[in-house]
Order: C-alpha cells, then sequence, then structure tokens
C-alpha cells in the first residue's frame, strides 16, 4: 500500500515537471514522425516547413488553426496532389505547439 502510494506521488510529480518544460515544437514534431515527411530546410514527401511558414506569414492566428485540423484530419490540394495522412491521436494542443513553432520558422514575429 506504502509503494502503491509512492508510485502515484511520483507520477504526479512526473506529469508536473513534464508540464514544466514543455517540449518544443521542434520535439513534438519529432516524436509524432512528421519529420519523416518533412524538413525544415526542403521539401521530401511533404513541403518545407520554412515553405509553409512563408505561405502563410500574412495570416498567422487564422491559419494555425487551419492547420492544426488539417494535420489531424489529412489532405491535400496545398502543396501537390500527393495528401498528408490524417493523424487523429495527436492531441490538439500538441499539433498547435506544433505548427505555432513552423509558422515562427521565417523569422517574422
Ligand atoms: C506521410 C507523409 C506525411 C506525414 C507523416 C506528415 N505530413 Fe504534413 N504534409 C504531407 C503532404 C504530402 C502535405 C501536402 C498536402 C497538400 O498539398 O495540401 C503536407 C502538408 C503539411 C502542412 C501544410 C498544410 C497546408 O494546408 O498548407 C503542414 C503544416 C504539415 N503538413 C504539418 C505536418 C505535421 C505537424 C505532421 C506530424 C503530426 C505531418 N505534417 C506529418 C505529408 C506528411
Amino acid at each position: 500500500m506504502k509503494s502503491f502510494v509512492l508510485t502515484l506521488g511520483f507520477a504526479a510529480f512526473s506529469t508536473f515537471s513534464m508540464a514544466q518544460s514543455a517540449p518544443t515544437g521542434a520535439a513534438l514534431a519529432a516524436k509524432h514522425g512528421c519529420l519523416i515527411c518533412h524538413n525544415v530546410d526542403n521539401k521530401v514527401v511533404g513541403p518545407a516547413f520554412k515553405a509553409v511558414a512563408e505561405k502563410y506569414s500574412a495570416q498567422k492566428k487564422e491559419a494555425t488553426q487551419a492547420l492544426v485540423l488539417k494535420i489531424k484530419n489529412g489532405g491535400a490540394g496545398q502543396w501537390g496532389r500527393v495528401p498528408m495522412p490524417p493523424h487523429p491521436n495527436v492531441p490538439e494542443s500538441e499539433l498547435t505547439d506544433i505548427v505555432t513553432w513552423v509558422l515562427g520558422l521565417n523569422g517574422s514575429p
């Protein structure tokens, strides 16, 4: 029983410390396999993340939500005919962190 309480306490503690040092968008993109098809500088299967940042630089706020949904549901047509597969298991909060990172890659605020 004592060890059960200790385990619970430790689990709560590690959740807390993870929230303290939130992983960056780049780390999340790696974790969720985005970098299999995307690269920051070059087109792979999907567009370069810097090209995405450039495309939406004028409408970052509106684009963020739309891109989160696009990644979640998948789709094609913006960059060619190759579709991006859906990613229903990635939490929207993490997608938002990734998209915020991606849209910041062209250096403009
Ligand atoms: C199997 C390959 C593949 C994977 C894995 C993948 N993508 Fe994509 N992604 C694509 C392709 C292909 C497109 C271009 C779709 C289009 O033309 O509209 C794309 C487009 C995008 C765009 C631009 C969408 C637009 O409408 O302009 C963003 C942002 C993006 N991906 C982010 C991600 C993120 C974040 C992940 C990880 C959760 C991810 N992608 C995983 C292939 C992939």
